[in-house]
């Protein structure tokens, strides 16, 4: 080579440079998913881990999910104060997601929490992680598989003012919704008590994942977050047969 095309050969380097540089910038940080919630959340009996499982490096998370943890405990136990320090430190690399989940122990009558203030801290989380630039995910109740005698195809809709709480939130935050409650209400409703009892986590637990329904529901939650979120699809690894089980109502 010449030292004219030499020269010609660097000028075009630097004429492409800046145009390589700023194809740069749109690029997403990955994601990191901070999980709050309770124990059909939390990493044994929740759905926490089917989420994270398949996520692809370098995304990454970290399963907060405490079970027993209405959202009053989960403050004053420190887990809401641990969790928005990661979003903190990590907002400078990563784009930090913080999925929402509470309601099964808070609807409790002993809970202490009243419906309003339970409604009230759903606004307060996704408000806090939005001002710390985190994404909040309002995700609704995960059903409890809990059919009547006679019904099995029809799961008691226990958890349905709750799950209208995190819609509202949602709602008046201007945050996304994973409406896992409904999403999960439907699937246990049309495959049915026996096939929805394989996923218990013992044997008259109807609430709570064996290591398998961890699966099966952590991949309801991600194909929910991807399609409120298609930016996400890149770094959750798919199932195809799972998904397609869970749409088209077949038992996984
Ligand atoms: C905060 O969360 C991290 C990650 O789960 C955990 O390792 C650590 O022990 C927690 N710290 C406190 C004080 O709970
Ligand atoms: C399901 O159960 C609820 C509560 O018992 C009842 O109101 C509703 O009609 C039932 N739905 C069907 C389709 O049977
Ligand atoms: C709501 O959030 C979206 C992004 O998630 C944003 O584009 C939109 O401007 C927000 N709307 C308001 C009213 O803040
Ligand atoms: C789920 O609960 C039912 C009723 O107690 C029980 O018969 C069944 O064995 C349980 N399923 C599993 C996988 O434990
Ligand atoms: C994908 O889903 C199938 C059920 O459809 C399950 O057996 C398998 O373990 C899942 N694979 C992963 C990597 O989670």
């Amino acid at each position: 080579m010449g030292f004219f095309s030499i020269i010609s050969a660097l000028r075009t380097l630097l004429v492409f440079l800046p145009a390589a540089a700023s194809l740069q910038l749109p690029r997403a940080k990955p994601p990191a998913f901070f999980l709050a919630g309770d124990s059909t959340t939390a990493v044994v009996g929740g759905w926490g881990r089917g989420l994270l499982n398949p996520l692809i490096e370098p995304a990454w998370g970290i399963n907060f999910g405490l079970s027993g943890a209405t959202t009053e405990s989960f403050k004053a136990r420190g887990y809401w104060g641990n969790l928005t320090e990661h979003v903190r430190r990590y907002a400078a690399t990563n784009d930090a997601y913080v999925t929402i989940s509470f309601g099964h122990n808070d609807q409790k009558a002993d809970s202490g929490v009243s419906f309003e203030l339970y409604q009230q801290n759903l606004i307060d989380f996704a408000n806090e992680v939005k001002s710390l630039g985190g994404s909040p995910l309002l995700v609704s109740s995960l059903t409890r598989r809990v059919f009547p005698r006679d019904q099995p195809h029809n799961a008691t809709d226990s958890l349905h003012a709750q799950r209208l709480a995190a819609l509202h939130a949602a709602d008046v935050t201007n945050s996304t919704v994973v409406d896992l409650n409904a999403a999960s209400l439907a699937y246990v409703d049309a495959i049915g008590r026996d096939a929805s009892w394989e996923y218990n986590y013992s044997g008259d637990d109807y609430t709570h994942l064996n290591p398998y329904g961890e699966v099966v529901f952590g991949r309801m939650v991600a194909d929910l977050i991807v399609r409120a979120k298609p930016v996400l699809e890149m770094w959750i690894a798919p199932n195809e047969t799972l998904s397609y089980a869970l749409w088209n109502n077949l038992p996984a």
